[in-house]
């Protein structure tokens, strides 16, 4: 999406690979919205150590990354026949996936990498095609975004108030985003609608990533409390929910998607508000057979006992704080400590639809139209 700093206005992808010196260009996000910079990585593991320290982060974004991860480490090999390469590729690989745990996007997008590299007869042939396989995804995720404004455009009508939660935005994906394509495909078509962004509570990517996103988009929206929501809805103030996922069960239509989105879901059902989840097909995982068993990430207890923002000049003066630096404050208890599970499971009733780039669909509808679908993500 386009992203003016400064003054100018240039477009950007969240995730780039620059070949002439093998490495991963990422968004910096954990200093948005006070800082846009690039960050690059110089090999695999670099990468890897990115996607666990979320300088790049959301399903969609984390699986590009992990597709170039992939080919950068393959183009790093030097030496010895296809058997070390392919140990090679799958040590890698392995690094990459262990990055984070929950979203299944790494893993299906680096199957993909590695299934279109074995058209090659040699190592030479083999690291070619894993960098233009990782290019076809990631050019992949953006149509499939773009796709899914086709589709999810109609659910927003003029005057319509929606929520979303976290970031599913163009940051959290290569480009578009998923829960926002339905938005920027609505304010493309001239409708006038509000988004409410919930700030989600501990790293609050609501607040820094999708806040910032719209602002930067000129859509209409604000920033609220994780806990306003409920209230907002028995108030009539929303009228539809769209919501991101980072791994949804193709067998069952259970969605596992950042923390606080199963309390949202409870509550639009309570007030029979519309809830959708919006995915690219690298986010449905196929194989699973029950929510339970997807890992879900347990984070450090620091995210949850303080958080991080930047200085404000009143605040900076005579503390010894430099103006706009980066700082943790602690906010709770000092002797206390915290459970910080990342994500949760919302079950299929109380989903209304999935929006996908091959249509909307019930939750419970995937698995029967799984031919479709699968083949729609080629
Ligand atoms: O922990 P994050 O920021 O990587 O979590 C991912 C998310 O942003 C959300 O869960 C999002 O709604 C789905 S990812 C497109």
């Amino acid at each position: 999406m386009n992203v003016t700093v400064g003054g100018r206005t240039r477009h950007y992808r969240t995730v780039t690979f620059k070949a002439a010196t093998n490495s991963v260009q990422l968004i910096e996000q954990r200093l948005l919205p006070h800082e846009f910079k690039i960050a690059s990585t110089r090999d695999y593991r670099a990468t890897a150590l990115a996607i666990t320290d979320m300088v790049v982060r959301g399903a969609g974004a984390i699986g590009a990354t992990a597709a170039y991860g992939l080919a950068q480490g393959a183009r790093a090999f030097r030496g010895g026949g296809l058997a070390k390469f392919r140990a090679h590729v799958g040590k890698v690989f392995q690094t990459l996936k262990e990055a984070r745990p929950t979203a299944v996007d790494p893993v299906n997008a680096m199957l993909q990498v590695r299934r279109e590299m074995r058209a090659g007869k040699t190592v030479a042939e083999q690291q070619a095609l894993a960098l233009a396989a990782a290019e076809e995804f990631a050019n992949g995720d953006a149509a499939h975004c773009e796709a899914i404004g086709r589709h999810g455009v109609k659910l927003i009508r003029d005057g319509m108030r929606v929520l979303t939660h976290c970031n599913a935005g163009w940051l959290a994906f290569v480009d578009i985003g998923s829960a926002t394509a339905p938005m920027y495909a609505a304010q493309a078509q001239g409708n006038k609608f509000h988004v409410f962004c919930d700030e989600t509570r501990p790293r609050a990517q609501g607040a820094s990533l999708t806040a910032w996103e719209l602002a930067q988009q000129g859509v209409s929206h604000q920033v609220i409390a994780d806990n306003a929501a409920g209230h907002l809805m028995q108030r009539g103030e929303i009228d539809l929910v769209i919501v991101g996922s980072d791994r949804t069960l193709g067998r069952t239509g259970e969605v596992a998607n950042k923390i606080g989105t199963y309390t949202k879901a409870v509550l639009a059902a309570r007030h029979k508000i519309p809830f959708y989840v919006a995915i690219p097909l690298s986010t449905i995982d196929w194989g699973m057979r029950r929510g339970r068993d997807i890992p879900i990430e347990e984070r450090s207890e620091g995210e949850v006992l303080g958080a991080w923002g930047v200085v404000e000049s009143s605040k900076a003066k005579g503390k010894g704080q430099k103006l706009g630096e980066r700082a943790y404050v602690r906010i709770a208890n000092p002797t206390s400590g915290a459970r910080n599970p990342g994500f949760d499971l919302t079950p299929p009733e109380l989903i209304t639809g999935i929006i996908t780039p091959a249509g909307i669909f019930k939750p419970r509808e995937l698995w029967r139209n799984r031919r479709v679908l699968q083949s729609a993500a080629h």
